[in-house]
């Protein structure tokens, strides 16, 4: 089974154990690094129902999240008691609310802002969901929507073969070699998940031209 069929089944499945129903501590621990000198555009792909969103909003940001699943999409309307009427919006199903723009449909269709490109990046259990193939158009299709943004980015890292993704294993050499001046800022470790996660913060660097 391809992969976007494998998340929108979870969702029917209500198999969402990456779901957290608090804002991720980093968000909040890193905010100044991160979020310092805005509003920003910031941009939240494979984006589920975290509540990070409505964090994001209530300091001001301009917010787009991108969701393959209209049930994330429902899920996170109706849990925070926001009222969206969903319109088409070109490949997308778009929930707008007052400075959240939530897109349900593929982030590989979604298209650089007309107001420009997006400023910041909060990627918390978006690259771990891709696998290689995925990930390199996905860090591809970065480069395009948000060239020289600040990404915040959390990732996990496990042994080789440990286990079957995702969420998929990110070394440190991995990080670089999509992010080359990434910086970590926080590494804590889950002895009983048998993985170490990670928080890095990193510049998106521009399209190769061509
Ligand atoms: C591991 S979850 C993380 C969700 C969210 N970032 C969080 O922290 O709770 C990955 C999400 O990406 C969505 N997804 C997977 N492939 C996608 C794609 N190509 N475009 C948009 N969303 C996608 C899945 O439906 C799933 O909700």
């Amino acid at each position: 089974m391809v992969a976007p069929e494998r998340w929108l089944k979870s969702w029917q499945e209500g198999r969402i154990g990456f779901h957290r129903d608090e804002v991720h501590p980093d968000l909040i621990r890193h905010e100044a690094e991160f979020l310092g000198g805005g509003p920003h555009r910031v941009l939240v792909p494979l984006a589920g129902k975290t509540v990070d969103l409505a964090w994001l909003a209530s300091r001001g940001h301009q917010v787009t999240a991108v969701e393959l699943s209209p049930l994330a999409a429902q899920a996170f309307h109706r849990e925070q008691g926001i009222d969206a009427v969903p319109q088409a919006a070109g490949d997308h199903e778009l929930w707008r609310s007052q400075n959240l723009d939530y897109l349900v449909g593929d982030c590989f269709h979604l298209q650089r802002p007309a107001a420009g490109p997006f400023t910041r990046v909060w990627d918390r259990a978006a690259m771990v969901a891709l696998d290689p193939e995925r990930r390199a158009r996905y860090l591809a299709h970065l480069r395009y929507l948000a060239p020289g943004a600040q990404i915040l980015l959390n990732v996990l890292t496990y042994p080789e073969g440990a286990r079957e993704g995702p969420p998929h294993s990110i070394p440190p050499s991995e990080v670089l070699a999509a992010y080359p001046d990434a910086t970590l800022l926080h590494a804590a470790e889950d002895a009983g998940a048998g993985w170490v996660e990670r928080t890095w913060l990193a510049t998106v660097p521009a399209a190769s031209p061509g």
